[in-house]
């Protein structure tokens, strides 16, 4: 259950976010402080170093795909399980990615919008952001048996 300032504060984040800067950030952060989860990007090519990672377009263009996902959990904030019961199978069964490293992604993501927002990432920005990871986490993790 959200409370309207949840709600406002998730729209209102997205709506002023550019999801090619920040989905190129927040991805390429996690390769790189987290790097085992390179591994499953083995097919993007040169991850070699931080510079390698950052300038890779696949990286890019992944980062985006992965802002355009967190949209439609943005946008239907009361059917998030329903919304990635595919994509979580696909993490699961075809990439079997470990579910542990989708929060890794999440603080990625709360640094670079924490970054992009400045006074405005306020302690209760903060815990509704950290919610919605929450909830985008755990139905994620719906597939994994
Ligand atoms: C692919 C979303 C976290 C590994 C994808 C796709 C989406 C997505 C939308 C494309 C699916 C398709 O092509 O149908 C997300 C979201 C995440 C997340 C919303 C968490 C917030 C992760 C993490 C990893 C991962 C943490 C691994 C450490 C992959 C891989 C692919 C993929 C390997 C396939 C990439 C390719 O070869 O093009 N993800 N993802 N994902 N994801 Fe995730």
């Amino acid at each position: 259950v959200w409370t309207d300032f949840e709600r406002t504060t998730i729209q209102d984040i997205f709506s002023k976010i550019d999801y090619a800067v920040v989905g190129q950030a927040a991805f390429s952060r996690c390769l790189i402080v987290y790097p085992w989860t390179q591994r499953y990007f083995g097919g993007f090519g040169n991850l070699y170093n931080a510079a390698a990672i950052t300038s890779n377009p696949r990286v890019a263009s992944h980062g985006k795909v992965i802002m355009e996902a967190l949209e439609k959990a943005v946008k239907d904030m009361n059917n998030i399980k329903a919304t990635y019961a595919e994509l979580s199978a696909l993490h699961s069964e075809k990439l079997q990615v470990d579910p542990d490293n989708f929060m890794l992604l999440g603080h990625c993501l709360t640094i670079v919008v924490a970054s992009q927002l400045g006074k405005a990432f306020t302690p209760e920005v903060h815990a509704a952001f950290q919610k919605f990871l929450a909830v985008v986490v755990s139905s994620l993790r719906k597939q994994y048996y």
